[in-house]
């Protein structure tokens, strides 16, 4: 975009600042909405935890425990204690001083496969307004920061092109997301896990997951349950999301600190519950939400969830060059 210039409207000097006090003036407002307790409520059951006025179950205080421990989900999203990785390791931390934000603000290649549902791949035609979202069809890949680094198709330009070399080194990261309020629903569907009455979520930047259950399996067994398959080419006798995983969408830079995570089914369920008490709403209760008006669904195991309408994907044309043939190309393994 702009061939990778930030500043594409030439200015003069004084021009420049006055342009740069506005862009101030906008990023201080949205951040001062961001903080204000409309937006960081921190009024969830694990806040309320945190100040003595709610105690976790047996459940969700094993699921705590797992987070910051075997389950290794701590050392990304941050939830203000220490990590503690082997078994009988006590947790000598003292709690930060700070609302726990549960990311670090860093990125990660979680191996996420290609999720053909994803209607970006099918916008492939101009628009009412003549704009084409997305060209290259099927052969969009997502490099995540390194499409960012090299200021490639859909992202913003660059601003330091002294990164623009280590983009081979981040292809496939995206930033690690805060685990506050994945499991925030309507209340007339409370929760986001079959059988429900269920409210359907996509998670992971392209929506592959449909479940926490799902999403805690996948960190569990990514790496366990591998095929070279795309999504919906799960091998007879393999059920996908359950013993059978896809390829990773970018095969470079993936993070190797889960995806065999050796947790039971027990343990996945009790990560769950834990999530589960992340949602904003418990102590100071959303009087005023908008009413949902949809459904909620019905039937199935969170497992499987989401496979009712899986659609195989099509046999991938390579990366569109506009994507993966912008220098430094990705390596050191292709890109599917
Ligand atoms: C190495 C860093 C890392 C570790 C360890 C990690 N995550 Fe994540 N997490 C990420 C990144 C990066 C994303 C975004 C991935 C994407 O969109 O493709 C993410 C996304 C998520 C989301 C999705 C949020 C949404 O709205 O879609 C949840 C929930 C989550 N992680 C929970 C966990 C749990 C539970 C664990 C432990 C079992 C864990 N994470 C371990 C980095 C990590």
């Amino acid at each position: 975009m702009f061939g990778g210039s930030t500043t594409p409207i030439p200015l003069s000097a004084s021009d420049r600042t006055r342009a740069n006090t506005v862009y101030d003036h906008w990023a201080q407002s949205v951040d001062s909405y961001e903080q204000s307790v409309q937006v960081s409520a921190f009024s969830s059951k694990f806040d309320a935890f945190l100040a003595g006025k709610y105690k976790l179950t047996a459940d969700e205080m094993a699921g705590f425990k797992l987070f910051d421990g075997k389950g290794n989900c701590n050392s990304c999203h941050l939830d203000g204690r220490g990590t503690t990785l082997k078994s009988g390791q006590t947790d000598s931390s003292a709690a930060a001083m700070v609302n726990p934000l549960f990311t670090c603000f860093g990125s990660a290649n979680e191996g996420v496969p290609l999720n053909p549902r994803n209607a970006f791949y099918y916008e492939t035609k101009p628009d009412s307004y003549g704009f084409t979202p997305n060209p290259y069809g099927f052969g969009y890949r997502d490099l995540g920061l390194g499409t960012f680094l090299r200021s490639g198709f859909g992202s913003g330009p660059n601003p330091n092109v002294s990164w623009r070399q280590y983009a081979p080194t981040v292809d496939g990261q995206m930033q690690v997301v805060t685990a506050r309020d994945v499991a925030l629903t309507p209340p007339q569907c409370p929760t986001t896990e079959a059988p429900g009455p269920y409210f359907q979520k996509g998670f992971f930047h392209n929506g592959y997951i449909k479940s926490l259950k799902q999403l805690v399996h996948f960190y569990n067994t990514r790496d366990k349950y591998a095929y070279p398959v795309t999504s919906g080419h799960c091998p007879p006798g393999t059920t996908e999301k359950v013993d059978c995983w896809p390829m990773p969408e970018v095969r470079n830079n993936i993070d190797m600190t889960s995806g065999n995570l050796g947790l039971t089914d027990e343990e996945e369920n009790q990560i769950v519950k834990f999530l589960e008490t992340l949602s904003d709403g418990f102590t100071r209760p959303y009087l005023n939400s908008d009413i949902f008006t949809g459904s909620c669904m019905k039937g199935g195991s969170a497992a499987t969830q989401g496979n009712e309408f899986l659609i195989p994907t099509p046999p991938l044309p390579p990366c569109a060059s506009a994507i993966c043939g912008v220098a430094p190309v990705p390596g050191p393994k292709p890109i599917p």
